[in-house]
């Protein structure tokens, strides 16, 4: 099987796996203060794009104070040149055209800067959520609901990046309101007063709406995050769903959950439908005032014609941004109720980690040594107890107990998926807790009973470990996985694309590769976790076959039901109660153990008659 191997890796057994990410990573994390506002906790990742973002917005400035000078130049037009006829018209003509350009110019850079700041921060905040993720421990996924994070990875991060990047570009207009309102008082003070008049209660309906709408928005987030939990736990189970006919009941589930969305979504428009023609009206209503009291100006003879277009001109600017506002307030309650739900999983650390000085542990012998362990998930009962185990280098151990008793826990235990509450888990003598986890993962190979296999090529399943590998490994791994032959049989070979997880393989076709993705990799240390339950027993035994010369270096545990497999292993540990209760031969242990033959008979019992193996107990 190691017929190709490299130069570089002929005298080792152990090649290290891990692949480096290559990717543009994220410039900057989020800042960890948990007590800051939401807005300021995201300004480290907005500081790392600062230049395009301060030119998206300088930009714009520049372009709505252009839009601002014009209604200005119309009324010196009207004024001065179609009235009083002092200036040639064809002056401001120019003028309006010349700015008319600029801004032109001036919007198309800001949007065209803007966007791509926009995209550039959705881009640094997924990637770093899913880095985070990636870095997540075990026990943070037995906590979580994938919909959930699916959500937070992609609408919760849209509503965050719409804030973070249009906001200030809102507030830029909002200022533009202002410069526009020195224009009004330029022309006339009370008139400027008078055109005001209704901002006041614009702005107290704009607070009512934010106060309103806060917590609809987060119901609405909550409530997205629901459906997609129901959709994802529906399409990934679709198989036990319609085998127990339970599409009906689905439907319901689903149903409940998107009338619940419906309603927020209602509700949601039901506020806006009261607040936003309030806010987008009441400007009209200034409007009024401007031509009931302008127009008695002008009558009286204080004030231009020209003014009155002007003022009309700059309330519809302001307008702009006070409709805008609300449009802020709505986007900045969702923005914050999902920036809550994306810091949360930010704000979560891993339970393991490496310790500063973690060290490589490169070329393991492959001595396993469980020293008092013991061991609960979180709060749940113990589940280990005082489990003591020694491994030599080379041996082949099978666990067996009862189911529950513990057996893939010791697995997971050895890998760190998790770590021990008490007693030490150490390979070659290193404590698992000091040495980095992809030397332990690089160095412990593990196939598991649910063979998890990704939509892609057969060949890139079983080279998961080791992209590098040449299709001569690749090949030589599934043939000492007894793979091969079911393989090439495929129209396409090692090239077939297997459904999603595997689906289009039967279950022992999807240990078989398992099996072969975890032998390419060559681990000193292989554990087979029910690796071969769904393999009949032939096949297994040639399987096992390849494994012995395989095996011959390395350390193996087999956690078996059948006699056939157990039978492979040179020693057996009994395990009941959270602890080994008797190790020895399996002969050994049949003649001295009576709890021995009672869990046999039992795990058997669940899995084949026991005349169908052979083996008389
Ligand atoms: N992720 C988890 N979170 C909480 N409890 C768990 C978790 N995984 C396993 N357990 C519990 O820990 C105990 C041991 O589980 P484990 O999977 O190690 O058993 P096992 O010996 O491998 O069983 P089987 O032979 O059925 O595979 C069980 O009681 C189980 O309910
Ligand atoms: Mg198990």
């Amino acid at each position: 099987m190691r017929a190709t191997d490299q130069g570089d890796r002929a005298n080792s057994i152990f090649q290290p796996v891990g692949v480096s990410a290559d990717y543009a990573r994220p410039p900057a994390g989020i800042d960890p203060d948990r007590e800051k506002k939401w807005w300021r906790r995201i300004v480290p990742l907005l500081r790392a794009r600062k230049w395009p973002f301060v030119g998206a917005i300088t930009l714009s400035f520049v372009s709505l104070v252009l839009q601002v000078l014009v209604p200005n130049l119309l009324n010196q037009a009207i004024d001065k040149s179609i009235q009083a006829r002092s200036v040639p018209l064809s002056h401001y003509v120019e003028w309006i055209f010349v700015i008319g350009i600029a801004g032109g110019i001036a919007g198309f850079s800001s949007r065209w800067l803007l966007f791509r700041t926009a995209y550039d921060f959705e881009f640094d905040l997924r990637n770093l959520i899913y880095e985070h993720l990636t870095a997540m421990s075990f026990s943070f996924y037995d906590r979580s609901q994938s919909g959930q994070l699916i959500s937070r990875a992609n609408s919760d991060i849209r509503s965050v990046q719409m804030y973070a990047t249009f906001a200030p570009l809102i507030m830029v207009q909002c200022a533009i309101g202002v410069v526009a309102f020195g224009f009004m008082l330029a022309i006339s003070v009370p008139l400027a007063l008078i055109a005001m008049a209704t901002m006041p209660i614009l702005f107290w309906v704009g607070m009512r709406m934010r106060k309103v709408m806060f917590p609809i928005s987060w119901v609405i987030q909550a409530r997205l995050a629901e459906v997609a939990t129901i959709v994802d736990e529906n399409i990934n189970g679709v198989r036990v769903v319609k085998s127990f006919a339970q599409e009906g009941h689905e439907m319901n589930n689903l149903a409940d959950a998107s009338e619940g969305v419906a309603w927020a979504y209602v509700k949601d428009s039901d506020i806006r439908a009261r607040y936003t023609p309030a806010i987008q009206n009441l400007p009209q209503v200034g409007l009024a005032f401007v031509l009931l009291f302008g127009g008695m100006m002008v009558i009286q003879g204080h004030l231009g014609i020209g003014a009155i277009l002007a003022f009309n001109a700059y309330l519809l600017m302001l307008q702009a941004p006070f409709m805008m506002l609300g449009m802020l307030v709505m986007m900045g309650q969702r923005a914050a109720a999902s920036a809550d739900r994306i810091f949360e999983v930010l704000d979560e650390r891993p339970d393991i980690v490496e310790r500063p000085g973690a060290y490589d542990v490169e070329h393991a012998e492959g001595l396993l040594t469980f020293r008092n362990v013991s061991f609960s998930y979180g709060e749940g009962p113990p589940v280990l107890n005082g489990f003591d185990l020694r491994v030599e280098p080379g041996e082949t151990v099978a666990l067996v107990g009862r189911t529950g008793s513990g057996k893939s826990t010791i697995a997971r235990l050895l890998l760190r998926f998790y770590d021990v509450d008490d007693g030490s888990v150490s390979i070659d003598g290193h404590d698992v807790r000091d040495l980095t986890l992809a030397s332990i993962r690089g160095n412990v190979g593990v196939v598991l009973d649910d063979s998890f296999l990704f939509s892609i090529s057969i060949a890139d399943n079983i080279a998961y470990g080791r992209p590098s590998a040449t299709r001569e490994d690749v090949e030589a791994a599934a043939r000492a996985a007894n793979a091969y032959e079911f393989v090439t049989a495929l129209p396409e070979g090692f090239d077939t694309v297997v459904g999603e997880r595997g689906y289009t393989l039967s279950g022992g076709q999807r240990q078989r590769l398992a099996i072969a993705r975890a032998l390419l990799v060559n681990p000193p240390v292989l554990i087979l976790d029910d690796a071969t339950s769904a393999i009949d027993v032939h096949v297994e035994q040639e399987i096992h076959r390849a494994f012995e010369t395989l095996l011959e270096h390395r350390t193996t545990l087999i956690v078996a039901h059948r006699l056939s497999t157990i039978t492979l292993a040179d020693r057996v540990a009994l395990i009941e109660d959270g602890k080994v209760i008797a190790t020895g031969r399996h002969e050994d242990l049949l003649l001295n153990t009576p709890e021995y033959a009672e869990v046999l008979a039992q795990v058997e019992a669940d899995v084949l008659p026991l005349d169908d193996v052979g083996v008389d107990l």
